[in-house]
């Protein structure tokens, strides 16, 4: 049998400690995969606090970083999260010190991976973090073996299941934002900072990590367009309904060779597309390569047990002897990538307009469009509400950002508003 691997786990939450729960469980499997994984040394924040695995016999450090310079430690796993202090620090200093590293940590990686996975490549140790991007779908490594042969030109997902979980359960119960946020929180799938979630942010991380991967671009997480569900209503999702598509928080990333685009933002899928099937707290990506097509993925994109089974999926191939590189590629081969200006990028639209029922209204609407030279498919107006305000939906053919844009500044204000308006990107292609 090879020699044992072993670790040290900073971070004992929901994740570390589905690892060690694994760890525990599945000692004898992974011992015959490869190699018995000890865990040498383990280190949290606050001791005292109840865990619900056991740590008998387990080294406890109250300072994370003495993990890094531990002679008995083969591989570091930073399961704290933050894209600075203590983890940055962890990780920094544990590749100075010549040891492996895994983390699950997106924002860490997002923000400051080029410039970790060139620190860990000049000291020939792995930086690894399959469990950063939408938890158990083995994403990256598919991106890594899968299909590295093929040309990708887009990859776009739900990567975030709180924000599904929210959405799904808005529509199926007819609940409204709020109330589904309450519940959402009440049972812990909300971040320490409901933002990260909800406005969009950790998809933000995921795509950038994405992109990089799929592309061979440098991370620009500064680059991505950013949105998230505050704003999607019931009668968004009764209304996309009618027209067949489901309101999804996406997260899609596109490159032509030269110009990459990068968003995350509420969209209407098509209810035949395979993103549309994905509820709950779910998570899919799906990417098209030259050669192979379109591939999906799907699975739990998050939790104690999808998490850690990608967090020891990297410890187990470092054990094995590999040594991917996280990038699918040296870091110094990676381009860099020009920002596609709001010109270049191309959706189908679906408007709605909540507006004083007077007479003209229409008229003025259609007449701002066509200022932009935005061509309308459908606009309906449904019946007069209570306030005597009226409900005013439009999907729109193909037109540029930069023009929907101008279109929305000019839909703003108008004075028959009786609410803002609100703008959906349309997705055909999911
Ligand atoms: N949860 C998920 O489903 C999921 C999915 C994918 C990726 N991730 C990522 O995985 C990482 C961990 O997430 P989590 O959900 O497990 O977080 P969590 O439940 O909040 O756990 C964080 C852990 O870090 C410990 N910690 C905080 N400060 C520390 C310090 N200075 N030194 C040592 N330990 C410290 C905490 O200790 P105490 O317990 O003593 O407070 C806690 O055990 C994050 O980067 C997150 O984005 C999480």
């Amino acid at each position: 049998m090879a020699q044992a691997v072993r670790i040290g786990i900073a971070g004992l939450g929901t994740v570390g400690q589905g690892v060690v729960s694994i760890i525990q469980q599945h000692s004898a499997l992974l011992a015959a995969r490869h190699a018995p994984i000890e865990i040498a040394a383990v280190s949290m924040r606050d001791r005292s606090k109840a865990r619900k695995v056991s740590l008998e016999g387990i080294r406890i450090e109250d300072d994370a970083l003495a993990l890094a310079d531990a002679s008995d430690v083969d591989i570091v796993l930073e399961l704290i999260g933050g894209e600075d202090g203590i983890a940055r620090q962890l990780v920094e200093r544990s590749i100075a010190q010549g040891k492996h590293v895994v983390t699950a940590n997106k924002a860490l990686i997002a923000h400051h991976g080029d410039a970790l996975v060139a620190h860990a490549e000049t000291q020939g140790v792995v930086l690894a973090f399959e469990a950063a991007v939408a938890g158990g779908i083995p994403i990256l490594s598919t991106l890594r073996h899968g299909t590295c042969a093929n040309q990708i030109s887009r990859i776009s997902g739900i990567l975030n299941g709180t924000c599904n979980f929210i959405l799904t359960t808005m529509e199926q119960e007819g609940r409204d934002f709020d109330d589904v946020l309450n519940e959402a929180e009440a049972l812990g799938y909300l971040e320490a900072d409901p933002a990260l979630d909800i406005d969009g942010i950790d998809t933000a991380h995921k795509v950038a990590i994405l992109a990089a991967l799929a592309f061979g671009t440098r991370l620009d997480y500064a680059g991505v367009d950013c949105e998230g569900i505050r704003n999607v209503t019931l009668r968004d999702m009764h209304y996309a309904a009618e027209f067949g598509y489901r309101i999804k928080l996406l997260g899609m990333a596109s490159f032509d060779g030269r110009y990459l685009h990068q968003s995350v933002r509420p969209t209407l899928v098509p209810l035949s597309a395979p993103l549309a099937g994905v509820s709950g707290a779910f998570n899919a990506v799906q990417l098209h390569g030259d050669a192979v097509g379109d591939v999906t993925l799907e699975g739990r994109g998050a939790g104690a047990g999808p998490t850690a089974s990608a967090v020891l999926a990297d410890v187990m191939a470092i054990a094995r002897g590999e040594r991917p590189q996280p990038f699918g590629m040296a870091v110094g081969a990676l381009i860099q990538a020009d920002r596609s200006a709001g010109a270049l990028q191309k959706s189908a639209y679906y408007l709605r307009l909540n507006v004083r029922d007077e007479p003209g209204v229409l008229a003025e609407i259609t007449r701002i469009f066509a200022n932009e030279h935005i061509s309308v498919r459908a606009i309906t107006q449904h019946e007069i509400m209570p306030d005597n305000t009226v409900q005013v939906v439009v999907s729109t053919h193909h037109t540029d950002d930069t023009s929907m844009r101008a279109a929305m500044s000019a839909l703003s204000a108008l004075p028959v508003n009786a609410n803002p308006p609100i703008c959906l990107g349309i997705s055909e292609g999911e």
